[in-house]
This record gives C-alpha cells, structure tokens and sequence, in this order.
C-alpha cells in the first residue's frame, strides 16, 4: 500500500490525500481519492471498473473526488469530497472478502473518508462493506438505510428546472412547457411524474423496451419518440438529460431547440467549451451536479440517522442554490458553470476557513 499527501500546491489537482490499497488475497486493488475535507469528512462512492489500467483508475478517482467535493460543497453539506474506485471486473471479481479488505482500509482512513454506492456496487455491497467501517452510507433499509436515491435526486433536478423556468421565464413553474426526457430510469420516471404534475406536457425516449412499455401503461399522455436524436430536434422548451453522460455535445448543441437544460445525467458537458457554446446560443444549462445532487443529500441524511422529510427539505432547497447561480452568472458575465464552480470553491474557502479559529 502506497499513500502520499498534497505537497504544499505540487499536486496539480490538489489533492489532499490518495491512498492505494492492495490485498494480494482477494485480488483487491483500489484507489481512495480525498480531494478535500475543508468543509468536512470526504464524501462519495466507490466505482468498481475494469479500468485498462492503473493510470486510468487513478485519473477517474482524481476527477471524480473533485467532482463531489465541487457538488458536497454546493448542496450545503458538512462534508468535503472524496471517491473511491477498485480496479477490477465487478462481475468477476466481486467476493465478500474484497469487499471486507476495502471495508477496512476505509476505516483505515478514521473518518476522513466515507463510503457509497456508484457504478459496479450496489446497496448490498455497502452493506457488506459496513461490516468493516462505521464510515459506510446508502446501505439497505434493513440496516438503517435510505433506500434507492434516485427519488430525492428526481425532485432536486425538478427544483433546479423550476429556478431555470423562473430564470427564463419569469415564473417558477413548468406548467404549460413542453420538456423533453431523454432516459426514463430510475431518474427521469420520477421527473416526468413531477412535471406532469405541474402541469408540462412531456416527451421522451429511452433505448430500453420496458421503460417504454412503462411510461406507455402509467402516462399514456406522454409522447414517445424513436431517440435521442428526433428528441432533441422536437419543439421542446426544456431539454432533460437522465440517461448516461456526455449528453451536450457540438452536434447537440448545434440542433437542439430548447431554452433549457436541465437533467439528472452526470457529466452532461461532452468537453468544458460546450457551455460557452449553451451559452452563445440562447440556452440555459443549470449545472449538472447542483441539480442532480438530492442524491448526495440522500445519502448523506442517512450519516445522521435518515430522515426523509429532512432530506427532502434540503434537496428542495436546489432550487435556490440554482437561482443564486444563475445570478451570479448573469452578474459575472461567465456560464452557469463556471458561476457554479466560483460558489463551491467560495464555500469551501470560507467555511474552511473556521477551522483556524481554535476550539480548546
Ligand atoms: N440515481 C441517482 O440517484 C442519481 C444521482 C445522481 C446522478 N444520477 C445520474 O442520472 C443518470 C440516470 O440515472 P438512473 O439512476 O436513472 O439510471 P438508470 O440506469 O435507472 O436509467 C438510465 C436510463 O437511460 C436509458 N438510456 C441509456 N442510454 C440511452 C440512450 N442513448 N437514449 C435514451 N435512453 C437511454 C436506459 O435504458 C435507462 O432506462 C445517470 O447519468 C446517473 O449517473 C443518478
């Protein structure tokens, strides 16, 4: 096992802490990234990937513990951001065992770290990891445990369209828009059921028979198109990445007709020039991690013990934290995106900070 700390603004990401953790035994190869713990514990979940290597592995731990201390940090939490990935097949190579040894480095870590679902583990694995760790979140119910995020994470992403609405249109509500939903998954189901309420008219697509054989039986009224493609090019107001990443690229972009974006897909921007080009064209796109983070707040709820209410509450509060956005980038005269990244990095600055003042 190798660790090595930031040295003083050498590390060019700015890492605080990446630990490599290896257990011959069960074939265990993992990678802990904590990019900060400024404003708490370093929070996120472990990505099992088969990686081409380990270079690989460790540039997405960089990146995706950035990510979550940028999107912890904007949600309002007391908690910093971290990831982890273990380097392997999750189909494969997948054993009580491995994930016990990984259980264990994570409690290795104190508290500096805490544990979660992401792509390649699933509840049940938390709840194996848990039988290592105290620092292990988005385990079953039956352990105390929130249960599937995507719920929490629909509503916030209802929030921050409702903020874009306002933003664009001068009224928070996407009564008598059309909106345009592109992966009815866990996710996007959620959403057209909250749009639906507030009276939008929505349009979608999904790849998969049976989410479309779903959305048929329960919202007959909602219009299915072949793919994402005549989706984009459909009169839509608002355009709602749910299914995987990359979703706004230059060819997206160039065709596509709504004033809005806003989506519950992670990484939505295909490279960081596409917001500029959002932007240049007319369109509002509200950052993908502010408004798709009701799922951190989920998860992190269930550190204290879960409390749905609670955690509605904060996820409901998205909309907010999009509106200042959107202000400070009209204020600024940068995209939302960047706007969003100056609030996080101010948050992170300020109420790090405190942690100079001394407590006896
Ligand atoms: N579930 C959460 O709490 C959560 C939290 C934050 C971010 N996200 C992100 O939101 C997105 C959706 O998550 P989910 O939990 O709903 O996943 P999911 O796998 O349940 O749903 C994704 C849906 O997209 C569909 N899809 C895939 N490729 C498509 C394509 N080319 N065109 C149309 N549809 C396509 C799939 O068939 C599936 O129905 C992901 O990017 C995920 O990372 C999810």
């Amino acid at each position: 096992m190798g660790v090595f700390h930031s040295t003083g603004g050498q590390d060019p990401a700015g890492h605080e802490q990446v630990v490599f953790c290896q257990d011959r035994h069960t074939g265990l190869k993992a990678i802990i990234g904590i990019y900060s713990t400024a404003l708490g514990p370093a929070l996120g979940g472990t990505r099992f990937y088969p990686y081409p290597s380990e270079e690989a592995a460790l540039s997405d731990v960089l990146d995706l513990s950035r990510g979550m201390a940028y999107k912890n940090a904007l949600a309002g939490l007391d908690l910093g951001g971290g990831k982890g990935v273990i380097w392997g097949d999750p189909e494969l190579g997948k054993s009580e065992a491995l994930l016990r040894a990984y259980g264990r480095f994570v409690q290795s870590l104190g508290g500096r770290y805490y544990t979660a679902c992401d792509v390649g583990t699933y509840v049940a694995d938390m709840d194996v990891i848990a039988r290592e760790t105290r620092f292990v979140t988005g385990r079953s119910v039956e352990h105390g445990g929130a249960g599937d995020s995507s719920v929490l994470t629909a509503w916030g992403v209802f929030q921050g369209m409702r903020a874009a609405a306002e933003h664009v249109w001068g009224s928070p509500t996407l009564a008598g828009r059309r909106v345009g939903v592109a992966g009815l998954g866990k996710v996007g189901k959620h959403l057209a059921a909250h749009l639906l309420d507030d009276g939008a008219s929505v349009v979608a697509t999904d790849v998969n028979e049976s989410a479309l054989r779903w959305a048929r039986e329960t919202y007959p009224q909602v219009d299915l198109v072949a793919d994402t493609a005549a989706l984009i090019a459909a009169d839509i107001d608002v355009y709602a990445p749910c299914a995987l990443g990359g979703a706004l690229d230059d060819d997206t972009v160039a065709v596509l007709r709504a004033k809005v974006v806003t989506g519950g897909a992670n990484n939505q921007l295909a490279h960081p020039g596409i917001d500029k080009m959002l932007a240049d064209r007319g369109i509002l796109y509200t950052p993908d991690y502010v408004v798709n983070a009701g799922g951190v707040i989920q998860v992190a709820d269930e550190i204290e013990g879960f409390n749905f209410e609670r955690a509605k509450l904060r996820a409901t509060r998205i909309f907010d934290t999009t509106r200042e956005i959107l202000r400070l980038a009209d204020a600024e005269g940068v995209p939302p995106a960047a706007a969003a990244d100056r609030l996080a990095e101010r948050r992170m600055a300020e109420v790090g900070r405190l942690r100079t003042i001394h407590l006896s």
